[in-house]
């Protein structure tokens, strides 16, 4: 809108400043904030006097002349004739400095905050360029159950659930249930909550994360890793050219997201990564997992996510295929995104030989009967397929630069209370 014109807005009291003559209030939409003024000296009685009671974060509609002003910020002001309070907002309880503790109690009115506001629409723009990457390449939406009666990445992390006193429990992971429907589709996938009973607390894990997982027949490896880093960049590119503002709000350096704009991300191998680690002075035995700080360490070698692959498989899940040359390894592989932020994506070739699977189970300690219909899929047109499970929440995380992955959620769950 340019000078002149005439407008009529509504949204919330983001600042406000009476300076005697002018009372001006800085008013934020879903679209940003437009400083407002009210001149007691030519806006109506009515007007000043609910500009007077508008108070921080109340909801309030203003009308007037747009005009140019070097000093509001983004250059331009409302000068109003009209200003009304629609609902008053006494003794706003966030008034900036606060520490974390005490924002999480307040969640509910923290997440208006122009910070966590930017978080919410670059999250928006994630999960819209991953539907779209995914529509565009033949993919097919479906839609799985979140309570499920077993384990897909082992017990330690399963929540229960009383089922009409039967033990059910929330779902870690939809693969089982798209391996099941690639019999039919060949390609799908889903975007669900997923949950785990993580053991530590940690800047990167939640108890309910949104969990994007694709599953496809006649598929390997490789083929699911192109997969992968196409979306990864798909996404990443969509955010650079649409979310600049909210990255730039964020503090974000866009310089280190460029490079990640184009799929063809590094890989290397397991064996290489504890080579690295090595020369990094990290002594890893080989078939120790890669927590979060090796995963930290080896983001510091490359510049954009990289995969790691053929991961001993006494540290990978039952399902996973296993390298027929080299059986001790499995086909599996993580994403990792740069700058500490580590593992994204995780996935693997499926194990479809029905005798392999089962001595697999069998292997880990878990009960066949409880993989029953899992094993099914082996005995009726098993197919050669591969998969991936993506954490939406770590992938805005690492987009947005955030410090703790709470944020790249409007509700997190924490173990100790459930804020609201
Ligand atoms: O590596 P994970 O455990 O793999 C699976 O669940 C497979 N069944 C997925 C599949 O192949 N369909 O989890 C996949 C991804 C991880 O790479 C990570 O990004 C995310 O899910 N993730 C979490 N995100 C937030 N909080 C947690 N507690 C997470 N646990 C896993
Ligand atoms: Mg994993």
């Amino acid at each position: 809108m340019g000078e002149g014109a005439r407008a009529r807005l509504r949204g919330w009291v983001y600042r406000k400043r009476d300076v005697g003559g002018k009372i001006f209030i800085v008013l934020r939409d879903s679209e940003g904030i437009l400083q407002v003024v009210i001149d007691r000296s030519q806006a109506p009685r009515e007007a000043v006097a609910e500009a007077e009671r508008a108070d921080i974060e109340a909801s309030v509609e203003a009308a007037g002349v747009l005009a140019r002003d070097p000093r509001a910020p983004g250059g331009v002001e409302l000068r109003a004739h009209h200003f009304k309070v629609y609902g008053e907002s006494r003794n706003f309880p966030i008034k900036g400095g606060e520490g974390v503790d005490y924002l999480l109690d307040v969640r509910h009115l923290w997440v208006r905050s122009r910070r966590l506001t930017a978080v919410w629409r670059i999250r928006h723009t994630v999960l819209k360029a991953l539907r779209e990457y995914l529509e565009r390449n033949g993919w097919w939406e479906v839609s799985p159950p979140i309570l499920t009666q077993s384990a897909v990445e082992g017990g330690a992390t399963l929540f229960e659930v009383n089922f009409f006193g039967r033990k059910a429990y929330l779902s870690q992971s939809a693969q089982f249930y798209l391996e099941a429907l690639i019999y039919s589709l060949e390609k799908v996938w889903s975007l669900t909550p997923s949950f785990r009973a993580e053991r530590s607390r940690t800047r990167r894990h939640l108890y309910e994360y949104w969990h994007l997982e694709v599953e496809q027949a006649w598929a390997g490896m490789e083929d699911l890793m192109r997969i992968g880093e196409e979306m990864v960049a798909y996404t990443v590119d969509a955010v650079l050219r649409e979310r600049l503002e909210e990255l730039s709000l964020l503090k974000r350096d866009t310089e280190r997201l460029e490079p990640a704009r184009k799929p063809g991300y590094p890989r290397i191998t397991y064996d290489e990564a504890l080579e690295i680690l090595r020369r990094k002075g990290v002594d890893l035995k080989w078939g120790d997992d890669l927590g979060a700080d090796e995963e930290r360490l080896l983001t510091e070698e490359f510049e954009t996510p990289f995969y790691v692959t053929h991961f001993p498989k006494q540290i990978k899940s039952f399902y996973m295929k296993t390298d027929r040359s080299r059986p001790d390894v499995v086909l599996g592989f993580d994403l990792l995104a740069p700058e500490g932020y580590g593992e994204v994506i995780g996935g693997s070739e499926r194990e479809d030989d029905y005798e392999v699977l089962y001595a697999r189970i069998v292997e880990e300690g878990l009960n066949p009967e409880d993989y029953k219909w899992y094993l099914d899929l082996r005995r009726y047109g098993s197919v050669p397929h591969a998969g991936f499970g993506l954490g939406v929440d770590r992938l805005v995380m690492w987009i947005a630069g955030l410090d703790h992955i709470r944020d790249s959620i409007p509700f997190p769950r924490f173990r100790d209370r459930i804020y609201p």
